[in-house]
């Protein structure tokens, strides 16, 4: 079946636009508040080996896999998949695929924009110098006192669902385009600004050594699971979004220079984070293995006392702020290009409904820091609950279906002439990752941890 050129839903203008965008999709909360929060609760330098491991041999494959899945189908994941399994000759069920990335991308965009919330009240504490003089006691009262009062979270994550669902609704070239051109390129500034200031902490090699110094015994069943799923978060993969983003990249892409290229930035982003957070946790006297409040309860005391710290504390939110805005856009993105195909909704309309209903489910995870805290199950929140069924349920679960359909559905005929790669050796190592490490590798970890192996 001849594929179509290019997508009803728009076009990337550029390689280097694709890339941006993906970075884009990719490098947001996931690196800056849960890598390192996850890193730190999870014993440090073991777990950040796992992780890189994960990334290079499971995530640029499967990165390679969604974008030229997207590019051949050039439709929403759903669709894409029908198209593409009717074409290798296979089954329909193959679109489940697509509808559970795309549930996926709703479920975590609901707790997302929560957190994104909490980043834009930070922003606004940290202008007004709310962190002068903090300490660890109070910027932790300070904290809770903020996510106790279910109103101020409700609101800021209607704040952060409206930015979003803004940008959406203006399309790919309108909305998405513009929005990384300039967002980018400035998050990346203003990281390397901060990790400038790490080095000056004095706690700058005890940072690097908690990241880096191997320390295998501290890894278990779940913290590898933890780790795999970190990556399929970190890199946006096994949901359909990089698929749904490969869908708007023009043909002669190089695949794999650019999926190398976005899973480097990101992984980049990420350890740079680590780096420039651990020097100032470890220079304050605080606790590593905070959780999710990590940065919000310690960089307040760092920024509360360094020289400088109203703005340094102040441009770190804002950067966080403006790596959740980008990621949480292509959250939703494969969930309203479904209702414009499925349903032949508008854009405008579309993003209005998924917005409305993302916002809704997000109320669980407004309740569940305050009247709901107590609430729990198999001992997990609301929130928890949703990021453990998410992120290391469906991302990977994800990853070994389409990892699967990559390897041994499609044709090889197909995969290799999409992918084009110059070097002899390049496909070969890319399909024997794809049929054999990827999805084998994903079930064993995945099996473990839930003590089913
Ligand atoms: N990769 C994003 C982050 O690290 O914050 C989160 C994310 C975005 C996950 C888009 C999945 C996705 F499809």
């Amino acid at each position: 079946m001849a594929m179509s050129q290019q997508s009803i839903h728009g076009q990337w203008s550029s390689r280097w636009t694709f890339i941006l965008a993906a970075t884009g999709a990719a490098v947001g909360l996931g690196n800056i508040w849960k890598f390192p929060y996850l890193t730190g609760v999870h014993g440090g330098s073991a777990f950040v080996l796992v992780y890189i491991v994960c990334v290079a041999a499971l995530g640029i494959p499967l990165m390679m896999a969604e974008i030229l899945i997207g590019r051949r189908g050039r439709y929403t994941p759903v669709n894409t998949m029908k198209i593409l399994a009717e074409e290798s000759g296979a089954g329909p069920w193959w679109q489940s695929v697509g509808w559970l990335g795309t549930l996926a991308g709703m479920l975590i965009l609901s707790y997302y924009s929560v957190i994104g919330g909490w980043t834009l009240a930070y922003v606004f504490k940290s202008a007004t110098g709310a962190f002068r003089g903090v300490t660890g006691a109070s910027a932790h009262t300070m904290f809770e006192a903020f996510v106790g009062n279910p109103w101020a979270i409700l609101f800021w994550h209607t704040v952060f669902m409206i930015m979003t669902m803004m940008v959406v609704a203006k399309g790919v070239q309108g909305g998405i385009e513009k929005a990384v051109q300039f967002l980018m390129p400035a998050l990346f500034v203003l990281l390397l600004l901060l990790l400038g200031y790490a080095t000056t902490t004095g706690f700058f090699f005890d940072g690097l050594a908690f990241l880096f110094t191997p320390d295998v015994s501290r890894l278990s069943g779940t913290s590898m699971l933890t780790a795999m799923g970190q990556a399929f978060f970190s890199l946006s993969i096994g949901m359909g979004t990089i698929m749904i983003y490969g869908s708007y990249v023009p043909k002669g892409t190089s695949i794999a220079g650019t999926s190398i290229a976005i899973a480097g930035c990101d992984t980049a982003v990420a350890l740079i984070a680590g780096m420039a957070i651990f020097p100032i946790v470890f220079a304050n006297g605080m606790e590593p293995g905070a959780g999710p409040s990590l940065i919000f309860e310690t960089l307040p005391v760092a920024f509360g006392h360094m020289t400088g710290g109203l703005i340094f504390g102040f441009l770190f939110f804002v950067l966080l702020l403006i790596a959740a805005w980008t990621s949480s856009i292509s959250l939703i993105e494969p969930a309203v290009t479904l209702c414009i195909e499925r349903y032949d909704m508008t854009r405008a309309s579309a993003s209005l409904w998924c917005g409305i209903s993302t916002w809704a489910l997000g109320i669980g995870t407004v309740v569940s820091f305050n009247v709901w805290a107590d609430r729990t199950v198999f001992g997990m929140t609301f929130f928890d609950l949703l990021d453990f069924l998410t992120s290391n349920l469906m991302l990977p679960v994800g990853g070994i279906l389409i990892a699967s359909f990559a390897g041994w559905v499609m044709a090889p005929e197909t995969s290799r002439s999409e992918l084009d790669i110059r070097h002899p050796l390049g496909y070969t190592l890319w399909h024997l990752l794809i049929r054999y490490v990827a999805p084998f590798a994903v079930t064993l970890v995945l099996l473990h941890a839930l003590g089913l192996l």
